[in-house]
C-alpha cells in the first residue's frame, strides 16, 4: 500500500482524512505545526511537527512518500479572512511553492491541493440566489479576499508543475466543509461551528448574534462527503479544480435556525451589520463533480449539523 503524507494532519479536514486512511491500513505520516488535539488519537502510523514554510522541513516530510494530500494552510473563517492580507498571502505562498518543488524532487506519484470557494470571482455572487459556481466561472478573476487569491495562484502553481514536471496534481474547490472535531473558538472558525457554539452557550431562553443581515447564502457539506470526495478525486484521473461542496442553498438565518431547534433552546437573534460577512450569495454547482466521481454527498444539513451540535454542545 503507498504511504501517505498528509499536511494540515492537526487540523479539521486533515486530521478526518488522516482517520479514515489510517482505518484503512495505509500507512499515513501526518504533519502540522501544531495540534489541536480535537480528534482522538492515534489517527496515523508517524507523526511529524513541522513548520512546511521552511523547504527544509517539507523535504523531511515527504521522505519515503508516495503520494501527498496538502491541507496545510493558514486560514479560518470569514473574520480572520477579512482581517488578515499578508500573513494568509506569505504563509501558504511559500508552504505551496515548497511542497511542490520538493514533491518534484521526492518523485511523489500524486499531489493533492486543497483550494477553495473563495477563487470565484465577486462579481458572480453578488446575489443571494446564487444558482451555483461552475468550475468554469473562475476567469475572468476577481476573488473577493487575500485568501482566495492566494488560493487561485496556487491553482495555478499546480497546473505549471503538472505541466512542467508531469506532476500528477488533483485540485479541490472546498465549499464550507463543516462538522464535529473542528475549530469552534478562537477566531478562526466558520459560520456552522461559530453558530453551534453560540447557541451552546447561550442560556435559555437566551440569545445570540448573527453577523449581518442573516440574509447572505451559503451551502454547507459535511466532512465525511468532503473527506469521500477528496479520496475520489485522488483517485481519478481528472487533473483540473473540482468542486467539493454541496448544492443546497440555505442563509444564515436558516443556518442558525436548524441548529436553535437542535438545540431545543428558545434563542432571539440580533443581527450585527458591521461583522463581515463576505459575499452575498455563494453556491456550489456539482455538474461537473456528478459527472466525473459519479458520486455526489449524502448527507443532509440537519443530520450533519446535529452531530456537529452534539460535540461543540459537550465542550459546555
Ligand atoms: N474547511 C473548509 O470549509 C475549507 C474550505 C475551503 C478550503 N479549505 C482548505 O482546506 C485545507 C484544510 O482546511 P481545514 O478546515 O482543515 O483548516 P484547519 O485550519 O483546521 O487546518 C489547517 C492546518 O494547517 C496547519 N498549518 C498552518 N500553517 C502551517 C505550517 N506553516 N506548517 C505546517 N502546518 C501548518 C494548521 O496548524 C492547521 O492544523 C486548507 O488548505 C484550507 O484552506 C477548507
Amino acid at each position: 500500500m503507498d504511504k501517505i503524507l498528509i499536511t494540515g494532519a492537526g487540523g479539521f479536514i486533515g486530521s478526518h482524512l488522516a482517520k479514515r486512511l489510517y482505518e484503512e491500513d495505509y500507512e499515513v505520516k501526518a504533519v502540522d505545526i501544531k495540534w489541536d488535539g480535537y480528534l482522538p488519537e492515534p489517527y496515523y502510523t508517524e507523526k511529524l511537527t513541522l513548520d512546511l514554510r521552511s523547504r527544509e522541513n517539507c523535504r523531511i516530510a515527504l521522505k519515503d512518500v508516495d503520494q501527498v494530500f496538502h491541507l496545510a494552510a493558514n486560514m479560518g473563517g470569514i473574520g480572520f479572512i477579512t482581517e488578515v492580507g499578508a500573513e494568509i498571502m506569505h504563509d501558504n505562498v511559500i508552504m505551496n511553492a515548497n511542497m511542490l518543488q520538493e514533491s518534484v524532487e521526492s518523485k511523489i506519484g500524486r499531489f493533492f491541493f486543497s483550494s477553495s470557494a473563495c477563487i470565484y470571482p465577486t462579481y458572480r455572487q453578488v446575489d443571494t440566489e446564487n444558482p451555483g459556481l461552475k468550475e468554469e466561472d473562475a476567469y475572468p478573476a476577481d476573488p473577493d479576499d487575500f485568501y482566495g487569491w492566494e488560493k487561485l495562484y496556487t491553482e495555478k502553481m499546480c497546473e505549471a508543475y503538472q505541466r512542467d514536471h508531469n506532476l500528477e496534481v488533483r485540485v479541490a474547490r472546498f465549499h464550507n466543509i463543516y462538522g464535529p472535531h473542528g475549530t469552534y473558538d478562537g477566531g478562526r472558525e466558520k459560520s456552522p461551528a461559530a453558530l453551534c457554539r453560540k447557541i451552546a452557550q447561550a442560556s435559555n431562553p437566551g440569545n445570540i448574534e448573527i453577523w449581518g443581515d442573516g440574509q447572505q447564502t451559503r451551502s454547507y457539506c459535511y466532512i465525511d462527503d468532503g473527506v469521500e470526495g477528496i479520496l475520489r478525486l485522488m483517485k481519478s484521473d481528472f487533473q483540473e479544480p473540482l468542486n467539493i461542496g454541496s448544492d443546497r442553498l440555505v442563509t444564515i438565518e436558516e443556518l442558525a435556525d436548524m441548529i436553535i431547534k437542535i438545540s431545543g433552546k428558545t434563542i432571539e437573534k440580533q443581527h450585527l451589520l458591521s461583522a463581515p460577512q463576505g459575499v452575498r450569495g455563494r453556491n456550489a454547482d456539482l455538474t461537473l463533480l456528478k459527472k466525473t466521481l459519479k458520486w455526489e454527498p449524502q448527507i443532509s444539513l440537519e443530520e450533519g449539523l446535529t452531530r456537529t451540535y452534539r460535540w461543540i454542545e459537550e465542550k459546555f
